[in-house]
């Protein structure tokens, strides 16, 4: 997040005009380094890693001196891969000038990860390209691979000592899922340390390089007119919504038994819910902002009773637009008896002396009536007064918007025009997805950050292993209880969700 951070002098870094050039004119140009893909025929980087590259390249945002090593069993048809996933999947357009320059700087590794001379080849052509350069230059090593591989890769590059930092930085980026509780978690983390040093791992939540939710710590902190009420004497609660209208069709390796709490609770959601709840860092710097968000995921705790302050649910067979739309269980990769929830909402409180008595209220579902993300912030309505007696009383809530649209909404009450003190809700809103065009994909400014160093966006070990500590009691309250309930593909969820509200005297905001 800080652009502001020290520029440390690495070996290999160019002292090479037209990058200085460039730095001045954005202020974010990458370093110079050697980035290896392990899975680079995957579909993350397929869709979203060499886009973003090629990106970053079109923008003249990568240094010249940045090179992709893509490392993979097979790599005959990789050119043609690469290239098409550029055209399908690039934010820019596709410019072959721009492609060439870039393809000039990717080179192929051929070999499987339980193979100690494939690792050996790796450091062979790391050693070439640096030689070519004329210096020693700086590693990444972006694990776009199951987490079950984790360990045999970082064995492999430890054995022909591509972790050691003598000659340049090295890091390591790793993909979620970061274990399936707290337990496999810290195994996880210790075993990426066993070979990495912690503060040259970093972990991806690519919610964090998503424009609208580094905005906000900006509208938090930098409007005076927030601070003030953004406590539980004004705040009644909270309500995170990641709603998509796609299901989990042919994700099912990887997504059944993981489930919704598991794929984006435990990371997208809990970050946002950090971002929200956290105290103003004394500097933006990674260290600070992480230390604030560790102290809210560590007072964060489900509220019970479970049954009641929590649901889950399946999506069956139902139909949008005139469209029928699958089941899970008729989806492919899932079995019949798949327990697997694509539907879950929580109730989380924050026990400090700031939000204790908010709920915040998280919900996530696949194959949902509309796919949205956002947080709304609903206001304690106005206990009383000559006005607020004769009317309904209005709630205030400002919509925090991520997506499909990156806009701030805030709903106030105004009166209607008439003779009478007729009092309406209506919204002030701004599309900051139209002010700001354009803006980048998460990914682009994720991996700027990596090769810049810039940690503030990738959650620290501390905040995976809080973050499992809340969701691990209903996982548990889950393994034991009735499967999911049902409910209708294109809808808003099941019932049990929308009762957890009611019951409260609240209601979800529609979708
Ligand atoms: C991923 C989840 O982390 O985020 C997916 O594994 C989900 O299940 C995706 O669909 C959503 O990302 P975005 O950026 O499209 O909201």
């Amino acid at each position: 997040m800080s652009h502001v951070q020290e520029r440390t002098q690495h070996i290999g870094e160019p002292d090479i005009s037209e990058i200085e050039q460039r730095t001045v004119r954005s202020g974010t140009i990458t370093g110079p380094a050697s980035m290896v893909i392990f899975g680079i025929t995957g579909d993350l980087s397929r869709k979203k890693l060499v886009p973003a590259i090629y990106d970053l390249e079109h923008d003249q945002q990568l240094s010249p001196e940045f090179d992709l090593i893509g490392f993979a069993r097979d790599t005959s048809d990789l050119d043609d891969v690469l290239r098409d996933s550029v055209i399908a999947h690039a934010r820019t357009p596709f410019d072959p000038g721009v492609w060439a320059r870039l393809r000039k700087r990717i080179h192929f590794v051929q070999g499987s990860f339980e193979d100690p001379t494939a690792f050996a080849a790796l450091g062979s052509r790391l050693a070439q390209l640096d030689l070519l350069r004329g210096k020693p230059a700086n590693y990444v090593f972006y694990l776009s691979i199951p987490p079950s591989a984790f360990e045999t890769v970082c064995d492999g590059l430890a054995q022909v000592g591509l972790h050691r930092q003598e000659h340049g930085w090295r890091r390591i980026v790793v993909e979620k899922p970061f274990g399936r509780d707290l337990a496999t978690a810290r195994a996880l983390g210790a075993s990426l340390e066993r070979t990495f040093e912690p503060s040259s791992i970093y972990r991806i939540d690519h919610y964090l390089g998503k424009e609208a939710v580094q905005n906000i710590l900006a509208l938090r902190f930098t409007n005076g007119m927030f601070e003030p009420l953004w406590n539980n004497r004004y705040v009644d609660h909270v309500q995170i919504t990641m709603a998509e209208s796609v299901g989990v069709a042919g994700r099912g390796a990887y997504y059944d038994g993981v489930g919704a709490t598991r794929d984006v609770i435990q990371n997208h959601l809990l970050q946002l819910l950090a971002l929200i709840a956290m105290s103003e860092p004394a500097t933006f710097d990674a260290d600070s902002v992480a230390a604030e968000k560790i102290k809210v995921l560590s007072a964060a705790r489900l509220l019970g009773p479970l049954g009641r302050t929590s649901a889950r649910g399946q999506y069956t067979t139902g139909i949008r637009d005139g469209v029928v739309l699958p089941g899970l269980t008729d989806e492919r990769g899932f079995p019949a008896d798949s327990a697997t929830e694509t539907f879950a909402a929580l109730t989380v409180g924050v026990e400090t002396r700031r939000w204790t008595g908010v709920p915040f209220y998280i919900r996530t579902g696949k194959r949902l009536a509309r796919t949205t993300t956002e947080i709304a912030v609903a206001f304690t309505p106005p206990a009383g007064g000559a006005l607020v007696s004769r009317t309904a009383p209005v709630q205030n809530v400002l919509v925090l918007r991520v997506q499909p649209d990156y806009r701030i909404e805030l709903q106030i009450g105004a009166k209607r025009p008439g003779g009478d003190m007729d009092i309406e809700s209506v919204s002030l809103d701004s599309d900051l997805g139209s002010v700001f065009q354009p803006a980048r994909a998460a990914y682009e400014r994720l991996i700027c950050d990596v090769l810049r160093g810039d940690a503030t966006l990738f959650p620290r070990r501390e905040e995976i292993e809080s973050s499992w500590r809340v969701i691990d009691p209903v996982l548990e309250y889950w393994a034991d209880a009735a499967p999911p309930a049902s409910y209708e593909a294109g809808t808003d969820g099941p019932d049990a969700a929308a009762r957890m509200l009611t019951r409260a005297g609240r209601m979800w905001r529609p979708l």
